[in-house]
C-alpha cells in the first residue's frame, strides 16, 4: 500500500480491453506486468506498443503465478484475462467453466497466499440476462443466460466469498459493449475470430467481407433492430484505473456497471458508419438470434457518482472514427 510506484499484475494486458488499460495505467504513472496466454492477445502490442513487461502464461498455472508473486512486487491484480465468445460458450461450456472459473480461482488462491488483497474484475452485462427493466442498474437480478454469463457471475460470487473469508477487495466492473480504440491509432480491436458489430462493418466497408448481417428488423425498437449500449474502449480503461485508486484508498468489494447509458440501434450504427467511413455497406437483414433481448443499455451513475468517472467518448460517432482509423492501419 505505501510503495509510491506500485506494480501492477494485468492478465490479459495483451488483449483488447486489457492493453488500453495498461496504457491507462501507465499514463496514470504505475508499472504494469502483463501475463497473457496470447490465445487471443498480441505480443507486438504488449512489448512494441506498450513497452510493457510481458510473461507468456495462463492464469491456471499456480506454480507460475507463484513465482510471479513472490519475484515482483505486485500491489494489486486487473483481471482481463477470460474467453468470452457467447455462442462457443453455449456449445463448448467446459472451456468456459475451466479458463473463466478455474482460471480465476486459481490466480485468487495465488493472491491470497501471497498476501495481494486488491483486484478489479472484467465482469459484463451478460450477468443481467433478459431485462427486465433499461437502463438496467447493478440492483437488477442476475440471471444469465449462457455459460460465458454464467461464468462471470459465478467469479463476483467467488469474489464476495473471498473478502468475506480473506479480506480480499474486489471491483466486478459489468461492462456493456465496449467499442472504438485507443485515438492515437496504436491499439485497437483486433479478434480472430471477430464477431462485435463495429468491427465486422467497418471490415465490410473496407470490402473485407460482403455484408453485414443484421439479425431481425422486427423488435419493439423504433427501426425494429436490436439497441445496445456502446462503450469506448479508453472510458473502460479510465474506469479501472479510478477502480484500482478506490480500492487502494480502502473501498469495500463492490460491483458497477460500464456504459454510456445511451442506445444505439444497429441500423443507427450502420448509419453512422456509412457517414465516418463515406463507403457503401452491404446490409443483409436475417432472422432474430435466439437470446437476444430487444434492448440493453445500462445505468452508469454508480460509477458516475462513487468513482467520478467521467466518459470522454460517449459518443457513437467518435467511437467509429477512432475504430474506423485503427482498422485502415
Ligand atoms: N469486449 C467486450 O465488449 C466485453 C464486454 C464485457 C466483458 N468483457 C470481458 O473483458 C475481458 C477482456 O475482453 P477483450 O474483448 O479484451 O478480450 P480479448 O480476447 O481481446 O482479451 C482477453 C485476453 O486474455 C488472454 N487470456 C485468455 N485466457 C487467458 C488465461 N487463462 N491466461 C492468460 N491469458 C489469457 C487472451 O490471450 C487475450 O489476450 C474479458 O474478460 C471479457 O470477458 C469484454
Amino acid at each position: 500500500m505505501n510503495n509510491p510506484n506500485p506494480k501492477i499484475l494485468v492478465t490479459g494486458g495483451a488483449g483488447y480491453i486489457g492493453c488500453h488499460a495498461v496504457s491507462a495505467l501507465q499514463k496514470a504513472g504505475y508499472e504494469v506486468l502483463i501475463l497473457d496466454n496470447l490465445v487471443y492477445g498480441h505480443r507486438y502490442i504488449a512489448e512494441e506498443v506498450l513497452k510493457a513487461e510481458l510473461i507468456v502464461g495462463d492464469t491456471s498455472d499456480r506454480p507460475l503465478l507463484d513465482q510471479i508473486f513472490s519475484t515482483h512486487n505486485i500491489a494489486a491484480v486487473m483481471h482481463f484475462a477470460a474467453y468470452a465468445y457467447v455462442g462457443e460458450s453455449v456449445t463448448n461450456p467446459a472451456k468456459y467453466y475451466r479458463n473463466n472459473v478455474v482460471g480465476t480461482l486459481t490466480l485468487l488462491e495465488a493472491m491470497v497466499e501471497a498476501n495481494v488483497n486488491q483486484f478489479v474484475f472484467s465482469s459484463t452485462c451478460a450477468t443481467y440476462g433478459e431485462p427486465n427493466q433499461v437502463p438496467i442498474p447493478e440492483s437488477h437480478p442476475q440471471n444469465p443466460i449462457n455459460p460465458y454469463g454464467m461464468s462471470k457471475l459465478m467469479v463476483e460470487h467467488i469474489l464476495k466469498d473471498f473478502d468475506t473469508a480473506y479480506n480480499l477487495k474486489s471491483v466486478a466492473f459489468r461492462y456493456f459493449n465496449a467499442a472504438g480504440a485507443d485515438p492515437e491509432g496504436k491499439m485497437g480491436e483486433d479478434h480472430n475470430p471477430e464477431t462485435h458489430l463495429i468491427p465486422l462493418i467497418l471490415a465490410t466497408a473496407l470490402e473485407q467481407r460482403d455484408h453485414i448481417s443484421v439479425f431481425g428488423s422486427d423488435y419493439p425498437t423504433p427501426d425494429g433492430t436490436c439497441i445496445r449500449d456502446y462503450i469506448h474502449v479508453n472510458d473502460l480503461a479510465d474506469a479501472h484505473v479510478l477502480g484500482l485508486e478506490y480500492l487502494r484508498k480502502g473501498g469495500e468489494t463492490t460491483a458497477f456497471n460500464l456504459g454510456n447509458g445511451n442506445g444505439y440501434s444497429v441500423k443507427e450504427v450502420i448509419e453512422t458508419a456509412k457517414k465516418v467511413t463515406q463507403k457503401p455497406i452491404n446490409v443483409v437483414i436475417s432472422d432474430r438470434r435466439a437470446g437476444d433481448p430487444p434492448v440493453l443499455v445500462g445505468s452508469s451513475d454508480r460509477a458516475r457518482n462513487i468513482l467520478g468517472w467521467q466518459p470522454q467518448y460517449a459518443d457513437l460517432e467518435k467511437i467509429l472514427k477512432h475504430a474506423w482509423y485503427w482498422a485502415n492501419r
